[in-house]
């Protein structure tokens, strides 16, 4: 009883501690509701521009409790109290929420999900470009059932097309762009089993040199993929973990160069100074592989040899711009995910700052008159923030009570599962002594796993730019590459375009309709 009154007093007195001045006034809120009014009202004109350009940002494994713990680390960094800060995405005018189960997967994976939102298809776990008919890791079940994604739909209307992650490029995200693998792990030839390699299956890396080979920009990690067995990596020239895998022998840098036009420039960067002395007006093909398998976390990041998500996205854009026809991009955030994974919270708060900042240096850079910009994700994660924490609190803080069961602290951050979980004598661990503040902190967990899983629940879509309207609703996840063909008018959806101007023009298909419903409309 008395143990139950001290956390009560203790949880009040400190949510009472803290109000920004401003806030007190009812006149903040009511204007800044108002305004946010003013702009909903100004949504009823519709942008049914022609999409030129599409750019889709994939936060893997964002879910809605980490973008909003993103938002309020991003105001933390500035030193605000967090909570009302916006990030970019915040700011997109349209939401939707995204069913992301996989055919055979209640709660899914990556490859199955990128297959749905690039290729317009829902599959199942661990397939990528290839429907639920194939079954995962058997060669011969993918053959036949191959989808194409969206990059591709980009390629054949003649636009320019990249692919900028913080994962290997050829990891599950950015592979469903280009490749149709049985198995996500198929990175090289050396990850495939004999009887795969026998039925000629090609590994993923082969597959993004060789399935569409003009591929504009291309960014990430993933190097020791490219190069032969034991070859040595150049910049980690000690470690045998980061030498080359391919058993073929190829050294498929070599094969991305051979490919391209003698006439036009195509470069391989795997440093960020080279990467940012490029002249991008220079440069036709991009190939630039900063680490042997992923990029290091945002926070771990050595500036001089890895480039930022956002620095990569400036780069792309700037290349991909300069097609008259426009272009398709695709940017993952993909080590959000990994920094769930290990538990490692700040980490993965930090790879969602990152992101968002990519998403304002692409808006600076495109218009929304000619511009679909999206941004969501694949999956979810069992990551939790709670424990009425006060206004301000830090993200990465205690709840303002201990426990009211075993009486020790615990952070506002948790895992549902996990490797955080820790006992200790008997008792779960009493973090009061330790740096729960740490970017190698790994928060604690109900259920102990050595990797903390993916979440069930919907995750959120945010869009902005032509057609962004059509996302509007619970949907499946597959409907987003729908849109974003439909918004280009590239892939099944071109004919709504046949009549809009190819300069870019508003379409007219709704103000048609609307022309033939108005004399209906004053009839009846
Ligand atoms: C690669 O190197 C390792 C050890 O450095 C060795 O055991 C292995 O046989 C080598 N493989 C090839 C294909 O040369
Ligand atoms: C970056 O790559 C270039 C080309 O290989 C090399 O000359 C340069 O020394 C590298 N820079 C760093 C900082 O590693
Ligand atoms: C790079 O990192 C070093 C060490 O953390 C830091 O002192 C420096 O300001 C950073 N430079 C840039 C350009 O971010
Ligand atoms: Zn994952």
């Amino acid at each position: 009883m008395i143990s139950l009154f001290l956390v009560l007093a203790i949880g009040t007195c400190l949510t009472n501690s803290f109000v920004p001045e401003k806030e007190k006034d009812a006149k903040y809120w009511r204007d800044q509701a108002q305004q946010t009014l003013k702009n909903a009202l100004r949504l009823q004109k519709l942008n049914t521009n022609v999409a030129k350009n599409v750019i889709i940002f994939l936060g893997d494994g964002m879910g809605v409790s980490t973008v909003t713990a993103a938002r309020i680390l991003k105001g933390q960094l500035q030193h605000n109290p967090g909570e009302e800060t916006s990030l970019e995405m915040d700011k997109f005018p349209y939401v939707a929420l995204s069913k992301t189960y996989n055919t055979n997967a209640q709660v899914p994976d990556s490859a199955g999900t990128a297959t749905a939102f690039l290729c317009g298809v829902k599959t199942n776990e661990g397939t990528i470009g290839v429907s639920a008919a194939t079954q995962r890791s058997q060669c011969s079940t993918a053959k036949g059932n191959e989808v194409t994604s969206i990059l591709h739909w980009a390629k054949d209307a003649g636009k320019s097309v990249g692919i900028v992650t913080t994962t290997r490029v050829n990891h599950a995200t950015p592979s469903a762009a280009y490749a149709h693998s049985a198995e996500r792990e198929w990175y090289s030839d050396n990850e495939m089993s004999p009887e795969a390699l026998r039925q000629g299956c090609k590994d993923i890396a082969y597959q993004l040199m060789h399935n569409i080979k003009d591929i504009e920009v291309i960014m990430g990690g993933g190097r020791k993929y490219m190069f032969p067995k034991n070859r040595t990596d150049v910049e980690y020239e000690m470690d045998e973990k980061s030498r080359g895998t391919r058993l073929d022998g190829l050294n498929l840098i070599d094969t991305w160069k051979s490919f391209k036009p003698k006439h036009k420039h195509s470069h391989y960067v795997w440093n960020r100074t080279e990467l940012l002395t490029l002249d991008p007006h220079t440069v036709d093909y991009l190939l630039g592989l900063f680490e042997p398998g992923d990029l290091q976390y945002e926070l771990n990041r050595n500036n001089v040899t890895d480039p930022s998500l956002s620095e990569m996205v400036e780069v792309a854009v700037k290349i991909l711009s300069k097609n008259p026809k426009g272009f398709f991009l695709l940017v993952e955030g993909g080590r959000i995910d990994h920094g769930h994974h290990e538990s490692k919270a700040k980490l993965a708060l930090h790879e969602t700052v990152e992101m968002d900042r990519a998403i304002e240096k692409a808006g600076a850079m495109t218009s929304l008159e000619d511009t679909l910009t999206i941004v969501t994700a694949d999956h979810s994660h069992v990551f939790t923030f709670g424990g009425y924490t006060p206004r301000g609190n830090s993200i990465f803080g205690l709840a303002p009570m201990v426990s009211d069961t075993d009486n020790k602290p615990f952070t506002a951050i948790l895992y549902g599962n996990g490797p955080g979980y820790k006992v200790i004598g008997g008792e779960r661990e009493n973090i009061y002594k330790v740096d729960y503040a740490h970017s190698n902190y790994q928060a604690q967990a109900a259920v102990p796993l050595r990797y903390e899983t993916h979440g069930g629940e919907d995750v959120a879509v945010f869009a902005k730019g032509p057609m962004a309207h059509l996302l509007h609703g619970v949907h499946e996840q597959n409907y987003i590459a729908h849109v974003m063909g439909y918004a280009a008018c590239v892939g099944a959806n071109q004919d709504h375009c046949a009549s809009a101007s190819s300069a870019g023009g508003p379409s007219p298909g709704p103000l048609l309709l609307l022309l033939t419903l108005l004399p209906l409309g004053t009839l009846f």
